[in-house]
Formats: C-alpha cells, structure tokens, sequence
C-alpha cells in the first residue's frame, strides 16, 4: 500500500511557515477588535440549500465548486465554499438583529472549493472576513474598506491595488444585463467556451472573462455604469467622496464584478501581481431577506490567507521564532535539577526548551547554537552540588554563575537582557 498523503488542493502548514500565520492572525485580532468587531465562529458545514440560496445557484461557487454530500441522514451537506452566508444564517437564527443597532462580526477559518489547484488557489484556504449588518450608510462602505487597508498595512502590505466598482441595485443589474446579452448575442461563436456558457447562465461575469478575445469583444460592450439608476450613481460617487476624504488610494474598474450573486452597490477587490485578487468584498443588501430574515442592509470582505502569506513570505524571507534559553544538563541530579528549572523558567515568563538527549555536552551545545536560543542554561555535576546554573550568552560567549534560588527575582533583568539583545538583532522575532 502507497504512502497516504494530503489530498490535492490541500497543504500541512508546519512549522517553519507557523508564525507568518500566528504573526496575521495576531494582527487581525488587534486591529478588529479596536474597531469593535467581535468575533464569530460558525460550522464548517451548513446544508446545501443556504449557499444555493445565498451565493445563488448560477456562479460557479454553486455551480461546480462545492464540496456537496450526503449524510448518513440523507441530509444534503456542504462543506462551506466562503464565510458569509454562515454568518447571515447565525445572525437570523440567533435573532442578533432584535439586539437593534449595527453588528460588526469577524471570522477566521477554512473554506473548500473544488477549483483546480495552482498558485494561491487551493480546495482548502483560509478566509480572515468582516460582516457589518444593520447599516446601509455609506459610511459604512467606507469604514469597512478602510479596516481591510488598514489589516493590510499593518501585516505589511502595502503595495495592494484596491479596485472599486457598483453593482448598483438588482434592478439596476437586471436592466444592464438585458443590454449585455443583447450586445454579445450576434458574437456568442466567438466567446471563450465559459463566457458562451455564461451567457445564458450569468452574463455579468463574462465581463471578468481572462480571455483575450473576449476582452476585445467587450471593448465596445455597454458599461454597467450606464445602467445604474441616477440614485445609484450618486451613492456610489459619495462612497468614493468618503474613501478619498480618508486618503484611500483606489481604482476604478468598471468590468469588477465579483463571482457571488449577492452583491449590490459598492464592490471592491485587493489585486496583486502576483496571486490576482487577495480579497474582496462589497454590500449584500438583499441576502438577508434572501435567506428569510429581517431587511438588513450589510456589507463585508474576506481576505484569502494563503494568498496574504503567500506575498509576505516573500517580502519577509524569514520569520522564525526562537527560543530565550536552552538548558543542556549532564549526570542525574543535574538532570532533575534541569527539569525543575525548565519549569521555573516558563512560569516566570521565558520560553525555554530542555535538552532530552542525555548525550554528551558537547552534542547539546551544538543543538542550543542551532535552536536560534538567546541564551544557553548549563547544568553539570558541580552546578548540581552547589544549586548554581551557567548562564551562557551565545551571541558573545559571555558566560555567568547564577544561584537557582535567584532566578524568580532575577527574572525581569533577564527578560530586559533579552529584549535588548532582540532588539539589536540577535535573534528574530
Ligand atoms: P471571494 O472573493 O469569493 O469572496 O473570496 C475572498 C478571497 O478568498 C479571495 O480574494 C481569495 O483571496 C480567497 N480565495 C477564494 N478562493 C480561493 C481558493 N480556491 N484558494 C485560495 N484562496 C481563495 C467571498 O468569499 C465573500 N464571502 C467575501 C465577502 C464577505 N463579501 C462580503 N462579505
């Protein structure tokens, strides 16, 4: 029997990459929480008929990429493709809209589409997403977009193109695609096989079609701009007033249409050169109705993970964690004492890393070079007669006695030794 491996489209993330995620994460929970948005955690998987529904049955979300199953209830199943119409689901079930006011929710975690892998584009990834329900003021677009620019430069990336467009109203939509389908019937023959297809299927996502041919056929097509009702227009030229009072940087492109039929009005995207779309998101005012709630007006984003990591780790090579002390002991006392220690170490603080090898000094001290530790603990029998323990600085060489019994009130000197060792850099993060 063959080795059993990851199944394709899906990745370990081990070690070495961990803290890239620890380091996003971290900084999601920050920065969300101090525009007051409170986390929310829903199933990974819902029944079919809620992202039918929600993302709708004509994109290719639906379509062709949900991992669809039967129970052994013979309930339909599916493993969730996005994060928003979880959410919606919670907040009608949970009646979070009778709590009155605005709901500013967040999530983490991942989602499954059946695409064909390749770069940043897996069958399992990872969404950070932001729902705020219960505002259909355009500042809310505004703050909402400006809490993903600000995710974005906080984590590191600041060289993101935001795109923006309006989808205006269902409307609004249904009026263009009319002008659409009738400008790109006489030259269906000569679409790309997909945009053939959405022709009848959804017209509007012909316009993100990535072939070259297509494209130039659609040079000449109507604009969705025109099509969008005088009030629609004016709310989307007021939402763009509020991005750039708050000196945020975007463009506008008219052929952005998002791949989920639940958008209206704003839209908008984070590009990069190298992955395409990092994140999107825009206004779902129906989706609650659409799904047997309450009329709440809303609006939302998610950013892909591994896309975002993917872009830092290239930035930044390396992003190591390292250890404060690596204890080495030799001889039996020594060894118990080493455990102790060890311990002692980490409730005061310190992230400390004990050597079970039982081998040699000389092997141990070779692994505390390479485990990247600030500082080596060493213990051998005449530390363990006297309750002493060799601190060894291993950027310098330096090396002092210091009495076991001292350690919890020598304590915060170590932990300001360390930072400025840090600091200086000697040791990554
Ligand atoms: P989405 O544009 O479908 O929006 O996905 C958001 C992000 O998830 C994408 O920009 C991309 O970075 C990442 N992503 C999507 N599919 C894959 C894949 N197969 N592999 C790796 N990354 C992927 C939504 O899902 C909406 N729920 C966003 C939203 C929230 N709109 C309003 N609220």
């Amino acid at each position: 029997m063959g080795l059993i491996q990851a199944q394709r489209g899906t990745r370990d993330i081990l070690p070495s990459e961990i803290a890239y995620w620890q380091q996003v994460e971290a900084t999601a929970r920050s920065i969300l929480s101090r525009a007051a948005f409170e986390e929310i955690r829903t199933p990974i998987f819902e029944q079919t008929d809620l992202f039918e529904r929600g993302i709708g049955e004509a994109t290719d979300v639906v379509g062709k990429e949900m991992y669809t199953f039967q129970d052994k209830g013979e309930r339909s199943l599916t493993l969730r493709p996005e994060g928003t119409a979880g959410v919606v689901r919670a907040f009608i079930e949970h009646g979070l809209h009778a709590q009155g006011g605005v709901q500013r929710l967040w999530y983490m975690g991942p989602m499954f589409r059946y695409e064909r892998p390749g770069t940043g584009r897996q069958r399992q990834f990872h969404q950070l997403g932001v729902e705020l329900l219960g505002s259909g003021n355009i500042r809310a677009d505004a703050e909402v977009i400006a809490i993903a620019v600000d995710f974005l430069q906080a984590v590191g990336l600041t060289d993101l193109q935001l795109e923006l467009n309006s989808l205006g109203t269902r409307e609004d939509r249904s009026q263009y695609r009319s002008l659409l389908v009738d400008y790109l019937t006489p030259y269906k023959a000569d679409l790309d096989p997909d945009s053939q297809d959405r022709l009848r299927r959804n017209p509007l996502r012909i316009l993100d079609s990535k072939d070259a041919k297509t494209q130039t056929i659609l040079q000449e097509a109507p604009r969705l701009g025109q099509s969008l009702s005088a009030a629609s227009q004016e709310r989307f030229a007021n939402v763009q007033q509020l991005l750039t009072d708050l000196g945020i940087v975007y463009a506008l492109n008219p052929k952005l249409v998002r791949g989920l039929d639940y958008y209206s009005h704003t839209a908008f995207e984070f590009q990069s050169a190298q992955f395409g779309t990092v994140g999107g998101g825009g206004r779902y005012d129906g989706l609650v109705t659409e799904l047997g709630g309450p009329e709440t007006l809303a609006i939302g984003w998610a950013i892909g993970l591994e896309r975002l990591i993917g872009l830092l780790q290239q930035l930044k090579p390396t992003q190591a964690t390292t250890t404060d002390f690596y204890i080495v002991s030799k001889g039996e006392d020594a060894e118990l004492q080493a455990l102790k220690l060890a311990q002692t170490l980490r409730k005061t603080g310190f992230k400390a890393e004990l050597d079970l090898s039982g081998s040699a000094f000389g092997k141990q001290f070779k692994r505390a070079d390479r485990s990247g530790a600030i500082a080596c603990f060493i213990l051998g029998d005449a530390e363990a007669a006297n309750q002493t323990v060799q601190v060894k600085w291993l950027a310098t060489g330096e090396q002092q006695s210091l009495s076991q019994a001292d350690l919890p009130t020598l304590a915060s000197t170590l932990h300001q030794q360390i930072a400025s060792i840090r600091e200086k850099g000697n040791g990554a993060v």
